[in-house]
């Protein structure tokens, strides 16, 4: 068993940090896109013998030190007993998007088991054949809110906004229903062999500093108090809330590339391990510079414990398989 990142993620002293990327199973790998041309988007993350196939894509192709479930942070939407869509273009959307208060208070739970029951046996199946940790994940309440609002126009946040100025209880009760709902889910994924669950709140960067306490970290706070195994939190806009992640006391935070993994280090208590933070865009590079780049980084955290190596956000459609690779071959030949 590869064990770096659960070491790392402990603060422990590791030979090389361990590295793996955001989206690493994705349209930047032509062997994705071969599966993505034979089967929707939905059917992908439904059917446990695809969405395990693919969560073993980065595993053979680049060998990343985890794994991270295929899935998608909406389908919890299920749950409450809405439709997830992911249409060809446009981005995804729930159905029937709330659109007032009282739609959002008679949502019904249906137990996770029942309802995202392939995600667990997506697990299980992966689970069997894995020689790394495996990553579940889920998303934080507040961004899988904004996609509950405003399924449509998602950019534009409108119904998200008008009821955090307007009705922000109603927000609340929706968060808090989401909030009880995921812990459910992120522990079922914990029981059927997750070892980790990474947060994603990504689109608590929409709120204010005023804001973000009340609307993100709060839930945030309890989820992460909930779970038994290393939680590692992301959010657009990490690096410069820094301190008040910290608060949340996770095992590990997840940066953009706002600020140096260097800096952030010392922002964040020891106890606390540091996720990131490379900007995608640099996967563009010719190759000898990213060589250069991750050597330097890397030379730079050499005495640092706790850095788990990944990108700032998820890898895009538009870099190559290869320089992915290289990315990856480079960490795992630092010493
Ligand atoms: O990281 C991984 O490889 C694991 C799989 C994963 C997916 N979505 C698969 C996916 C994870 C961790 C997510 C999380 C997710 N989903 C987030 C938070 C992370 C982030 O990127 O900020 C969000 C906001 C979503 C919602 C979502 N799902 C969007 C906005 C989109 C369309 C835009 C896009 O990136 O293509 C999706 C679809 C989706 N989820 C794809 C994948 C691989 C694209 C699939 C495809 O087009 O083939």
């Amino acid at each position: 068993m590869n064990d770096l990142l659960l070491k790392a993620l402990a603060c422990e002293t590791v030979p090389r940090p361990p590295v793996w990327l955001m989206r690493q199973a994705g349209r930047y790998m032509p062997q994705y896109r071969a599966i993505r041309e034979n089967y929707t988007l939905w059917e992908m993350f439904h059917r446990p013998d695809i969405a395990s196939t693919i969560t073993h894509l980065p595993l053979e192709l680049l060998g990343v030190d985890a794994a991270i479930l295929f899935s998608d942070i909406l389908v919890i939407a299920e749950a409450l007993g809405l439709s997830v869509l992911f249409p060809e273009t446009g981005g995804p959307r729930i159905e029937p998007s709330i659109k007032t208060a009282s739609q959002a208070s008679s949502l019904i739970y249906i137990p996770v088991k029942q309802s995202l029951s392939y995600v667990f046996e997506t697990i299980k199946r992966v689970k069997q054949t894995i020689e790394v940790p495996l990553i579940g994940f889920c998303g934080g309440p507040f961004t899988v809110a904004t996609y509950f609002l405003d399924s449509i126009n998602h950019g534009a946040f409108e119904l998200t906004k008008k009821w955090i100025k307007e009705d922000p209880s109603a927000l609340h009760q929706l968060l808090t229903i989401l909030t009880e709902v995921t812990i459910a889910y992120s522990q079922a994924q914990v029981e059927a062999g997750a070892d980790v669950i990474q947060i994603f709140d990504s689109w608590a960067n929409v709120l204010n500093d005023e804001e973000f306490p009340v609307f993100s970290l709060f839930y945030l706070k309890q989820i992460v108090d909930a779970l038994n195994v290393p939680v590692i939190v992301f959010c657009r806009g990490s690096s410069l809330r820094a301190e008040s992640l910290a608060k949340l006391n996770p095992t590990g935070i997840s940066f953009d590339w706002e600020l140096s993994i260097f800096d952030l280090r010392r922002k964040v208590p020891p106890t606390i391990a540091v996720q990131g933070n490379f900007n995608p865009e640099f996967l563009k590079l010719p190759k000898e510079q990213i060589v250069h780049h991750v050597e330097e980084v890397l030379a730079l955290m050499k005495n640092e414990r706790g850095h788990i190596v990944n990108l700032g956000h998820g890898v895009t459609p538009d870099i190559s398989l290869e320089n992915v690779r290289c990315f990856v071959d480079t960490v795992k030949k630092c010493k």
